[in-house]
């Protein structure tokens, strides 16, 4: 599944950010790096899914600050760390917090470090969670900052990318990666293609509304890695011979209604068009969540009790790998072995 690691060292002093133990960007990862983390939360499925016990964080507790709405990234950061024996406290939106007083970034994230052991941030604005991590020396994970990264889920699909293909028996490098529907705002795709990049090889299709399209700075780093972009805005001529076929939601609360004309149907991924343009090893991905309103057209509910959909297996990892960056970032990877225990 993974390639072999020639590299040495505490694995958070080599994604250190900044020389701290933080996690703020895909970019602090190499493939070895990123493949060494995915070596720990396999390490961790038997404890994400209850089989073993850990209590390696014990004492140890968690700042969960969401001031952007979140299910996953939330609850499954809070279930990882209560996993492996700490303990959570949350605070959600800005009314409950007193940035609705007008306190600051700094005076919050300085507030917080005498409290917690570990942040995860989630906030509207691009580099705001680099601005908390600025004032602290506690580790601090980005759980999305607007339109700019969420390198935890790019970390759990590309675990799960990779899961997927050891079962099916496929290679990663050289693999055709269909990237579906808002690649302008939705920061998992910013997140993801700059992982998938590490790889060799990687035929990206990137099949996006007018206006949508992924920024061009991301093209130009993906171009440089020696990978082949294709942007098509059929979906049917894109999708034909993908892997992997990765749908995003439209991001409206980011933008103007206006800016979305040329969001249509003929954008949604459902099984008549996976069907058509792709074989029965294709795996169907999307970050979730999916928009169910009336007018939203990113991933069918058709798919549903298809084996090549991956969007819930996809969540499950989320527990796995968020409990490697915490063991990474607070260096415990090396005690969860010895401390399991049956349940
Ligand atoms: N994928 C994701 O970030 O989901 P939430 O917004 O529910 O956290």
């Amino acid at each position: 599944k993974y390639a072999q690691s020639a590299q040495s060292g505490p694995l958070r002093d080599r994604i250190a950010y900044h020389g701290k133990h933080q996690l703020l960007s895909v970019d602090q990862f190499t493939r070895e790096s990123v493949e060494d983390l995915f070596r720990i939360a396999d390490q961790m499925q038997p404890i994400a899914r209850r089989q073993k016990v850990s209590r390696v964080l014990e004492g140890a507790v968690l700042g969960n600050l969401f001031f952007e709405a979140s299910t996953r990234t939330r609850v499954s950061f809070g279930a990882a760390f209560c996993r492996l024996g700490g303990s959570v406290c949350d605070t959600t939106g800005f009314t409950f917090s007193s940035m609705a007083k007008g306190e600051s970034i700094y005076d919050t994230s300085r507030v917080m470090s005498g409290y917690v052991d570990a942040m995860v941030i989630r906030h509207p604005e691009k580099g705001s969670v680099a601005e908390f991590a600025q004032a602290t020396n506690i580790p601090v994970v980005n759980g999305g900052d607007g339109p700019g990264e969420h390198p935890s889920q790019a970390l759990l699909d590309l675990y799960t990318i990779l899961t997927e293909f050891s079962r099916l028996g496929k290679l990663l490098d050289g693999a055709h990666i269909a990237l579906v529907g808002d690649l302008k705002y939705g920061r998992t795709v910013h997140s993801l293609i700059k992982l998938l990049a590490l790889y060799r090889g990687l035929k990206f299709t990137l099949i996006a509304p007018r206006g949508l399209e992924m920024p061009d700075y991301l093209l130009e780093e993906t171009g440089k890695q020696g990978h082949t972009i294709v942007q098509s805005s059929s979906l049917e001529e894109g999708l034909v011979g993908a892997d992997v076929i990765y749908a995003t939601r439209v991001q409206k609360e980011r933008f103007a209604a206006e800016e979305i004309e040329g969001y249509t149907p003929d954008f949604q991924v459902n099984k008549a068009i996976v069907d058509k343009c792709c074989g029965p090893d294709v795996i169907v991905m999307h970050p979730l969540p999916r928009d169910s309103r009336e007018g939203a057209h990113d991933l069918s509910v058709d798919l549903n009790h298809d084996t090549r959909l991956a969007i819930f297996r996809q969540t499950d990892n989320g527990i796995p790998v968020r409990m490697a960056i915490f063991a990474v970032l607070l260096g415990v990877e090396g005690l969860v072995q010895h401390s399991l225990r049956d349940v």
